[in-house]
């Protein structure tokens, strides 16, 4: 069996754990929102509509952070559409995904439902059809404490205010598909225009400007140096967005996704720097990888309506997830947690219906993908530093990287605590991994479990919700400051250790 070696030691440290990590993203788009999180008239509905079962769910996944409402919706959207009394709310046409927008659910009942979810919101702005005066008005609405129009008009509506610190300026202005499109120095001086001014009311806001919506668009690598070059003192962030999918049926490339976002990652830092030293500034910009999952091109146009019918939230890219997109979106989070240096913030795309780990059934039932499992856990068990491993590992040949190591880990460190978040993206076979963990002083296993099924295609659906779960890792073994996993192929592992 081939084998790999691993040394966890606790004073290599990569930087703190960073919760913003674990955030999800909650947009206007299909059944994320209606019949997602908010479902008035369902069995487990609340008093204000949402859906108690997927509330659940969402605490059991960890989720830190979640971003709203778009996406490419809110390139078209008006905040107040989705506040006050709900009767005085108008229809509105959903130009990015062809719907009708009813605005039952918006702004206030937003705050109100990451309340109850115990999450932090990350708003975003819509600069594809609007601009700096639009931006003010809702943080006057938001963060305002009283005393103007729009903050009393906040009051009237019984909220507080809603002291929202994280903001996406725009969402993928480089896609031609955005509406209100625009050349990176159009996009970049109205970013800056509209952060400047938001922080004339509140100076410690933390502000996302739009990076390429995927590293394969055209002005990638141009688009961040010349939109950083109009932003670099005004924002904190630029976004990255990066969805993996498996629909040439190349499977042993996309098991090696996370190659392509430590690149993708690495090369948003350099440029970053690079304007940075351009404008001789000591300020580092991170990263906000606010869209991240697997995405089928293929399987969402299986579960896609007609698309030619202004619906109300119709059902759009519902993707059913197996095993092996399990497995990558436990690598991609390895990926994530290895940059936390720079990863100030990171969303997996979407959280309900849209391809996202909870899925629902109007009226019925909600159930956990197989994606939900590595996330949840991961969520779960890394704390205090995030810590570089050295590995030295078989490789894999792929088609889209070249040669990549089959054993990808990254573990964390919280006094006398170890993670260790592992994959074997090899559908070859199993790999036998020794951990030195004598530097980290751990003798005790306290937990190991893997997602792992003969069948890599394996789901999860209403009737069998539970098919795929992490399931206990029954061969790891600790002794002698030396960890022992037999990885099957196509498998993702956590281990928990202490003194
Ligand atoms: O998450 C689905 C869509 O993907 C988002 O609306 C958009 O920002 C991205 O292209």
């Amino acid at each position: 069996m081939p084998s790999a070696t691993l040394t966890i030691d606790p004073a290599f440290t990569i930087a703190p754990v960073n919760r913003r990590t674990f955030g999800t993203f909650v947009e206007h788009m299909g059944r994320c929102v209606y019949t997602g999180i908010y479902e008035p008239g369902h069995a487990t509905a609340d008093e204000d509509g949402f859906r108690k079962d997927v509330l659940e769910l969402t605490r059991e996944l960890g989720v830190s952070v979640v971003r709203y409402p778009g996406g490419n919706f809110v390139s078209g959207y008006r905040w107040e559409d989705g506040v006050g009394p709900r009767a005085d709310r108008p229809r509105r046409l959903d130009l990015a995904w062809h719907s009708v927008e009813t605005n039952e659910f918006g702004l206030d009942e937003f705050s109100r439902w990451c309340a109850k979810a115990g999450v932090e919101p990350m708003m975003a702005i819509n600069l594809g059809t609007r601009g700096v005066q639009e931006a003010l008005d809702l943080l006057e609405y938001t963060n305002h404490p009283g005393g103007t129009a729009l903050s009393d008009l906040r009051e009237q509506h019984g909220a507080s205010p809603y002291g929202i610190k994280l903001w996406c300026l725009g969402n993928e202005m480089d896609g031609p598909w955005q509406i209100g499109h625009k050349t990176p120095t159009e996009y970049g001086r109205l970013a800056a225009e509209t952060a400047r001014a938001m922080r004339m009311i509140a100076p410690d806001l933390q502000l996302v400007a739009c990076g390429s919506s995927s590293s394969k668009m055209p002005l990638f690598g141009t688009w961040e140096r010349d939109v950083l070059r109009e932003t670099y003192e005004f924002v904190d962030h630029i976004s990255c967005h990066a969805y993996y999918g498996n629909d040439d049926g190349d499977t042993a490339s996309f098991l090696a996704s996370a190659v392509d976002m430590d690149h993708f990652i690495e090369a948003v830092v350099a440029t970053a720097d690079h304007v940075g030293a351009e404008l001789k500034s000591s300020k580092k910009i991170g990263i906000s990888f606010d869209e991240w999952n697997v995405w089928y091109g293929e399987r969402s146009r299986r579960t896609d309506g007609p698309g030619d019918q202004w619906e109300v939230a119709p059902r759009r890219i519902e993707d059913e997830y197996n095993v092996t997109d399990a497995v990558v979106v436990g690598n991609l989070l390895i990926s994530l947690l290895r940059h936390s240096d720079r990863v100030g913030v990171a969303c997996l795309a979407q959280l309900a219906n849209v391809i996202a780990p909870i899925m629902t059934e109007p009226g019925g039932a909600a159930w956990r993908q197989p994606t939900f499992h590595p996330f949840a856990i991961t969520s779960r068990l890394a704390a205090g530093q995030v810590l570089r491993i050295e590995t030295d590992s078989p490789t894999v040949s792929t088609a889209r990287y070249g040669d990549v190591p089959a054993v990808d880990a990254v573990a964390t460190y919280d006094e006398g605590r170890v993670a260790l978040f592992a994959v074997n993206r090899s559908s070859e076979g199993p790999v036998e991994v020794t951990i030195d963990v004598s530097r980290a002083g751990v003798t005790t296993l306290d937990e190991a479990v893997i997602v792992h099924d003969e069948d890599p295609n394996a789901t999860n659906t209403a009737e069998r919700p539970d098919r795929v779960t992490a399931q206990p890792f029954e061969s790891a073994r600790l002794a002698d400051g030396k960890l022992t996993l037999t990885l099957p192929a196509i498998s993702w592992a956590a281990v928990s250790l202490s003194e």
